[in-house]
């Protein structure tokens, strides 16, 4: 508590979520069908025909009706930011429909009413691996160059309808993530293996274009608000000192900082464009195309979870359990009970490399540990001793401190599923992340209570000393 805080006054702290994982609601208010409503069991579940019963998405957490009572606690932590997405398909139920569905509209109005009320700072999602299932079926998802226009138009409403009190906007979830999910992330309805890699980066090059035309239509209409990438960080460590294994790491880098690289400097990188070539593929890239793309952005967000090692030799490779990206384990680090290898250090590296590489303010939108926690009582009233939470969060904030001492600017942090919520990746509830234990459990049952862990207390505590006692 002695130690002075290296994080700045202005810094943004504060927790993040998803609508299609704490919303449930998934047929209340006008809402269309996402894809996460055919996908019981996650991204490596399969996909059905509609909506089922064991599907945990289609109640969530109930947010839709809780929200009040949710954002309650996150101000009671002394939030100052709070990270959500917009359902697409609660605004245009089918995604190219001619008018927004008010109903959906009114849902989020209330949600930052609530969030004003209590002085917190939106931080929006406008994609959030939920895009409408419509899309998928009669488009395939972003590998048309359609989906540019009905997310033209999607933007436009939010704009008009938040542009006046949403500052921070991220334009779609770790939008790298397409390239490993095309279906999740893209929706992309032809099955992985069958997707060619020419369809799979013209379905790219649409997202970077209507990520950047979500800039320019910020500018236009909401001229203070902030527009934001969001990506997925993954530091790549040589699992080896081989030269090859070196460049191997530079190869699986340039796959990710292509994102970012577009987003920040408005055209594809040389290294982009060797690969393209290289592998046959011929982008159509119209010259409306190559103009939008230089409405760059505010500020680079990302998710972080872990680190990964990366090989040339392909004994050595064989496929690792990362969050979405595989890669190789990495044998001098401990993993989560899912696997994820946790490296508090490699955030420091990685915000590092991003602020050297993109001098761009950086926003840690995503971080936290997916944990299966016990409910006990103590003093008669419910709670968790996630004491293995605060250790992974303390660990992370104390390198997010010593990035800042470094000379990175970074806006602000907010932990993944600061509320318990349903995972993306398993579609499980008992992979909990939040600071608030909310009652479900993986058969759909519970009484939906939330329950403060003591995890609740000491982020209150970090908020209040501004990290100084981290
Ligand atoms: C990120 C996603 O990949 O990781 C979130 O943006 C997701 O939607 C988070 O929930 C944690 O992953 P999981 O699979 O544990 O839910």
């Amino acid at each position: 508590p002695n130690t002075p805080s290296p994080f700045p006054a202005s810094f943004l702290w504060g927790g993040a979520t998803a609508a299609n994982q704490i919303e449930g609601a998934h047929d209340k208010g006008g809402k269309g069908v996402s894809i996460q409503d055919v996908l019981p069991g996650g991204i490596f579940g399969p996909r059905t025909e509609g909506p089922t019963p064991e599907n945990l998405k289609l109640e969530g957490i109930d947010f839709y009706h809780r929200y009040a009572e949710d954002i309650a606690l996150f101000a009671e932590m002394g939030f100052s930011v709070f990270r959500f997405s917009i359902a697409w398909s609660r605004i245009f139920p089918n995604g190219d429909d001619e008018l927004p569905n008010e109903e959906g509209l009114a849902f989020y109005d209330r949600v930052l009413d609530e969030l004003e009320k209590h002085g917190i700072e939106p931080l929006v999602t406008i994609s959030h691996y939920e895009t409408p299932l419509a899309l998928a079926r009669k488009y395939n998802g972003w590998a048309s160059r359609e989906l540019i226009g009905f997310y033209e138009r999607y933007v436009r409403v939010l704009f008009d309808r938040y542009g006046h009190r949403v500052k921070y906007w991220l334009t779609f979830n770790e939008i790298n993530s397409v390239l490993h999910v095309p279906f999740m992330s893209g929706g992309i309805a032809t099955p992985k293996e069958e997707l060619s890699q020419q369809e799979l980066f013209q379905a790219v090059h649409h997202e970077l274009v209507a990520s950047a035309l979500a800039t320019k239509i910020a500018r236009e209409k909401a001229p203070d608000a902030k527009v934001g990438c969001m990506v997925i960080a993954m530091p790549l460590y040589p699992l080896t000192p081989h030269p090859s294994d070196a460049l191997a790491v530079m190869k699986a880098d340039h796959a990710n900082l292509m994102f970012g690289d577009v987003h920040v400097r408005g055209a594809y990188p040389g290294y982009a464009l060797r690969h393209l070539r290289e592998n046959g593929i011929e982008l159509d890239i119209t010259d409306e195309d190559r103009e939008l793309l230089t409405h760059t952005v505010d500020f680079v967000s990302f998710s972080y979870y872990m680190s990964i090692c990366e090989t040339a030799d392909p004994e050595l490779r064989k496929a690792g359990e990362g969050n979405i990206l595989g890669g190789v384990q990495n044998p001098t680090l401990e993993a989560s009970e899912w696997g994820w290898q946790i490296d508090p250090t490699g955030l420091r590296i990685v915000l590092n490399q991003f602020w050297d590489r993109w001098q761009k303010p950086l926003f840690i939108v995503e971080n936290g540990l997916g944990a299966r926690d016990e409910l006990i009582e103590v003093d008669g009233r419910p709670t968790v001793e996630d004491d293995y939470r605060i250790a992974y969060l303390n660990d992370h904030l104390v390198q997010v401190g010593e990035a800042i001492a470094d000379g990175v600017d970074v806006l602000g942090y907010t932990t993944w599923g600061c509320i318990d919520l349903v995972s993306a990746s398993t579609a499980q509830l008992s992979k909990r992340y939040g600071f608030i234990y909310v009652d479900r459990d993986d058969d759909g049952s519970g009484t939906l209570a939330r329950h403060r862990k003591k995890s609740f207390g000491w982020y209150a505590d970090v908020i209040r000393s501004q990290g100084a006692g981290l």
